[in-house]
């Protein structure tokens, strides 16, 4: 018999979370964080952006900005009681930022309750748009981060092991996905061992586990596979510069069909462009230095594709129990 699933959706206020990541350093995560915000902005949405690389925040760098004053470390050491307390202006109309923890050794292993405290009170901002920036790898902060949003983006280079990244990080947030939204523990037990490729269970694929669910739960590991198709994951290739670097995320997305049985919506290259060098040499973002740049024209383009999603189907932030 399939088991019982409920799905709780908690949603309070209208925001649309985005996370921006990815697993591999370097691909433009930071960039593009910044750029398709300001997209956002220009367009006339209320935008906040959040440096969630914990210990090397550098987004206010993509805005222009010197490093501001306040950030996330004051509302974690409670010097500011609220996240509201620590947003800044970025010099952008509707474009506001909460730059990242720094100057706090050891931030980028964040305690559990202070995650906890951090993405609970994210969920509750009230922006049209909120749209957080990741650092690289698959940490389970990291993951976390991810998995509140309501439309994870994967940013990826053409190089190959940045896809080989981009790759491992959707499986580990898959798995981390289901490890947080099933409750049964049979389930979990086989997922965790399926994690750690330990106690003869090596899933290599998210089909693997899922069929070894089915064997448990006749049913089980369908329904679970219908709910995974239903995630809202993007891709963007950056820094492209040739046409075949071009044709590599059709062929991602392809392949995580095929592997993970999730869909990945392929929203589009960005060209590799000389003008965001120069653009952070002149401590000005990319948009207000270079507005006729291809790069600009491809983010431009690339962010008219990101609408907020205010239908029923399941998201990140859909509580899934499994009972
Ligand atoms: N399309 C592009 N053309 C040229 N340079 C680019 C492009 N995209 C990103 N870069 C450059 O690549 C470098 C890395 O970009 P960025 O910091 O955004 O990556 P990241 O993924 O955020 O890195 P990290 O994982 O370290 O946070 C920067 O110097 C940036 O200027
Ligand atoms: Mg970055």
């Amino acid at each position: 018999m399939a088991e019982e699933v409920s799905i709780i959706k908690r949603r309070t206020v209208d925001n649309h979370i985005l996370a921006i990541g990815g697993g591999k350093g370097g691909t433009g995560k930071s960039l593009l964080t910044a750029s398709i915000g300001i997209c956002l902005a220009n367009r006339g949405n209320e935008v906040l952006l959040i440096d969630a690389d914990l210990g090397t925040a550098n987004l206010h760098t993509f805005l222009g900005l010197e490093p501001p004053r306040i950030g996330l470390s004051d509302f974690l050491t409670k010097k500011k009681s609220g996240l509201d307390r620590v947003i800044v202006k970025t010099g952008i109309s509707n474009l506001k930022l909460i730059s990242g923890a720094q100057d706090i050794i050891g931030i980028a292993n964040l305690p559990y309750g202070q995650k906890v405290k951090i993405l609970a009170n994210i969920k509750k901002l009230d922006y049209r748009y909120i749209l957080i920036d990741l650092g690289p790898g698959t940490s389970f902060n990291i993951l976390d981060f991810f998995l509140i949003s309501h439309c994870g983006i994967l940013i990826t280079s053409p190089e190959p092991t940045s896809i080989e990244n981009t790759y491992r990080f959707t499986r580990s947030l898959l798995f981390r996905y289901l490890r947080k939204m099933i409750s049964q523990k049979v389930v979990r037990s086989l997922i965790d061992k399926g994690v750690m490729q330990r106690g003869g269970h090596k899933f290599y694929s998210v089909f693997d586990l899922l069929e070894a669910i089915e064997k448990i739960e006749p049913g089980l590991g369908d329904t679970i596979a219908s709910y995974l198709s239903s995630l809202d994951i993007k891709l963007i290739v950056n820094q492209a510069r040739t046409t075949r670097d071009r044709a590599i995320g059709q062929k991602m997305a392809m392949a995580a069909k095929k592997y993970f049985g999730i869909p990945i919506d392929f929203l589009g290259n960005i060209g590799y462009d000389s003008n965001v060098r120069k653009g952070l040499l002149q401590k000005k973002p990319l948009m207000a230095y270079f507005p006729h740049c291809k790069a600009f024209k491809e983010i431009t383009e690339i962010s008219q594709k990101i609408l907020p999603r205010y239908q029923l189907g399941l998201d990140f932030s859909t509580e899934l129990k499994v009972f």
